[in-house]
C-alpha cells in the first residue's frame, strides 16, 4: 500500500487537517474505551495545531478534554521552563489555555541531570498510566511527529543507537551533531500506537522527505523511515514546499 500522503498549501491548512483527524481519534477511542491518549511532538511545526485547539471555539467544545490523557514523544535536556523545551511549547501554545488538569499531563524530565533516570521514570510512568502488565508497549491512540531536515524523527536521530532498540520504549539517546542527550520514545513504542500522524514543513525538508517515502529502505540515515505501525494507520500531512519533490501524494 502506497503511504497515505496530503499535500496541503500552508501551515495553517495542515494545522486545520490535524485538528479534524485529532478530533476523529478522540471521539472514536473515547466511544470505544472512554479515554484517548496522545503523544505530541516537539518543535516548532506542531505549535500551530497546538493553538488551533486551543482557540477554535467549535474544536475546543467537541474535544473531550475530561477524557484525554496527553504525553510526550521527545524532549530536549531543559528545565521545563527554557525556550528549547517541548513541554514548554506545548503549554504556552495548548496545555495551560486548555481544561487540562496536570495529572493529565506527562511530561519528560528533561531538567535532569542524569537523563537515563529521566527516560526510566517517564517509562514507569507510561506503564502506570497505561496499566501495561505483560505487553512490552503502549498503545497510543495517537502519536503526532514531525521530521528534521535530515530525516531524524522525535529524537531518533541519523545513526544514534537508539534506532536499534527493541525492548524498550523510552531511551536517552546521544545527539552528536546538536552536542547534547535527549530522551524519546523508540520507533517499537510509536509503531505500536492506532494512528501515526507526521507535520511536515519546509523547503529544507524536501529531499529527505523524497529519501524517507520513495528512496531505498535506509533507515539508519533517514530514522522517519523506521517509523510504520505495526497495526494501525499512519498519515503524513506535509506543505506544498516539504512535498515539493514527491511524485506521490494527494493535493487536498
Ligand atoms: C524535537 C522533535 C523533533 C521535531 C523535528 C522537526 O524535539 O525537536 O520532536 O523530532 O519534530 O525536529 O522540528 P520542526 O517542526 O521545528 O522543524
Amino acid at each position: 500500500m502506497p503511504p497515505d500522503v496530503r499535500i496541503l498549501a500552508t501551515l495553517d491548512a495542515i494545522a486545520k487537517r490535524a485538528a479534524q483527524e485529532l478530533l476523529r481519534a478522540a471521539t472514536s477511542a473515547v466511544a470505544e474505551k472512554g479515554s484517548f491518549t496522545v503523544a505530541l511532538s516537539g518543535g516548532s511545526t506542531p505549535k500551530a495545531l497546538y493553538s488551533h485547539l486551543a482557540n477554535d471555539a467549535a474544536l475546543r467544545a467537541q474535544l473531550p478534554w475530561d477524557k484525554m490523557l496527553v504525553y510526550f514523544g521527545d524532549e530536549r535536556s531543559v528545565s521545563p521552563d527554557h525556550p528549547d523545551s517541548n513541554f514548554r511549547m506545548a503549554a504556552e501554545a495548548m496545555l495551560s489555555r486548555v481544561p487540562l488538569k496536570p495529572e493529565q499531563v506527562f511530561r519528560i524530565k528533561g531538567e535532569y541531570k542524569d537523563t537515563e533516570c529521566a527516560a526510566q521514570e517517564y517509562e514507569q510512568a507510561l506503564r502506570a498510566s497505561f496499566k501495561i502488565g505483560k505487553v512490552r508497549f503502549p498503545r497510543f491512540d495517537l502519536v503526532l511527529l514531525g521530521m528534521g531536515s535530515e530525516g531524524h524523527t522525535a529524537s531518533l536521530f541519523p545513526g544514534a543507537k537508539a534506532l536499534h532498540e527493541t525492548k524498550r520504549m523510552v531511551v536517552r539517546t546521544w545527539v552528536g551533531k546538536l552536542y547534547t542527550e535527549r530522551i524519546t520514545l523508540t520507533a517499537p513504542a510509536i509503531n505500536n500506537a492506532a494512528r501515526i500522524m507526521f507535520m511536515i514543513t519546509g523547503a529544507d525538508k524536501a529531499l529527505a522527505l523524497k529519501g524517507v517515502l520513495e528512496g531505498p529502505h535506509e533507515p539508519d540515515q533517514l530514522p522517519a523511515q523506521r517509523i510504520q505501525p505495526s497495526n494501525g494507520q499512519l498519515l503524513w500531512l506535509v506543505d506544498s514546499v516539504a512535498g515539493g519533490m514527491l511524485s506521490i501524494g494527494i493535493r487536498e
